[in-house]
């Protein structure tokens, strides 16, 4: 197998710079659109064989050193009993969580009973793949997740769920818990299927502030970290606007941790110390530069991460508009300027 990726989450040598895209199964492929042409996001996610289809073809296409199962954050949380619907302006609830009642009314699903969907997916995806490289299990963090669910949706000043927080603390603290107990079982769910690491999105968190982050995310992060580091299968916990909050994403004992665009890659894992890797971090726009500038960013990013414990992505997911040609010539330039790199050589 392709264990680049396995190795650097484990700050391992490797002979390249291993690299794989948020979001890289989706409506940036031609071969993608032709899928969901004929069949509803929520039902493509729980068909294994088109699921496991549509995760094989970046890997195809691009040569990216890891497949990251088909899915979405917000399919475990379906199984809790809460009605979801994906649209084409993104997830919605239609009948958001208000009261402690609708919190208490949720279920913790069996993971098998409620989402064994995946596990088939992740199987499936493992025999397509003949093991040519790892596949990546994943699952949101409990405050994303409820975000979405008392938001009823996006949100851009997140109120609903910050009125929860200070107005009634332990509710929403009786929320994370059900969250973080459907959550472990799910992500463990997904390793015995197959999946050789496991990233944790928690991409609204940077919208707390460190303190509030402290408290209604860090103790739930930190339970899902630990559960499944025990399993033996390295963690990645991946933030948007959480530069402030790295010394306290290092204390949840996560093997890698994400950086969005905003934060310099040497300076995040100066604040991060030696004993943690990183993965990211290119702006998903600059695959909109002309090629040339697109490589000078790349080589930069290689320079500052340095050898050992970097796993290459985007900052945040890959927008649909991006031309797959541009994301096929980021990584054949990650893995040519990361040799480079280790040979002494990238100048
Ligand atoms: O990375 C991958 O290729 C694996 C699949 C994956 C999807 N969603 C597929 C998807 C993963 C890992 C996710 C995670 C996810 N989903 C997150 C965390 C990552 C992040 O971006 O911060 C979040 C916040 C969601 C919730 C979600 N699902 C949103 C906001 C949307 C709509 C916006 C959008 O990008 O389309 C979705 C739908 C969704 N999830 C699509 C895909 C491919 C588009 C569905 C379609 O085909 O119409």
């Amino acid at each position: 197998m392709n264990d680049r990726l396995l190795r650097t989450a484990r700050r391992q040598p490797t002979d390249t710079t291993p690299v794989w895209l948020m979001r890289q199964a989706g409506r940036y492929l031609p071969e993608y659109r032709a899928i969901r042409g004929n069949i509803a996001f929520l039902d493509l996610c729980k068909n294994p064989d088109l699921a496991a289809e549509v995760t094989v073809q970046p890997i195809t296409r691009l040569g990216v050193d890891a497949a990251i199962i088909f899915s979405d954050i917000l399919i475990p949380v379906e199984a809790m009993g809460i009605h979801l619907e994906l649209g084409d302006k993104g997830p919605h609830f239609p009948d958001p969580l208000r009261t402690p009642a609708d919190i208490d009314k949720l279920g913790v699903p069996d993971p098998v009973e409620g989402t064994g969907f995946v596990a088939e997916a992740i199987r499936r995806t493992r025999k397509a793949l003949n093991d040519s490289v790892p596949v990546i299990g994943f699952a949101g963090a409990p405050f994303t997740l409820a975000a979405y669910m008392v938001e009823g949706g996006g949100s851009k000043s997140y109120i609903q769920i910050k009125r929860l927080l200070f107005e009634q603390p332990e509710v929403a603290h009786r929320l994370f818990q059900k969250l973080t107990d459907t959550l472990i079982p799910y992500l463990k769910m997904q390793v015995e299927a197959g999946a050789s690491i496991v990233q944790i999105f928690d991409s609204w968190g940077g919208e707390l502030s460190p303190w509030d982050f402290e408290r209604f995310s860090l103790p739930y992060l930190t339970r899902m970290v630990t559960e499944l580091k025990a399993t033996g299968v390295p963690v990645i916990l991946f933030g948007v606007n959480m530069t402030p909050h790295l010394p306290l994403l290092k204390r949840t004992g996560a093997d890698v941790i994400g950086l969005d665009w905003r934060c310099p890659v040497d300076e995040g894992r100066r604040i991060l110390g030696p004993d943690v890797a990183t993965q990211g971090n290119l702006d998903p726009l600059h695959l909109f530069l002309p090629r040339e500038e697109l490589d000078g960013r790349v080589k930069d990013i290689l320079r500052r991460a340095g050898p050992t414990g970097h796993i290459f992505n985007l900052g945040h997911g890959i927008l649909p508009p991006t031309d797959p040609e541009a994301a096929k010539f980021l990584v054949e330039a990650v893995h040519k300027h990361g040799a480079a790199l280790r040979q002494g050589t990238l100048g």
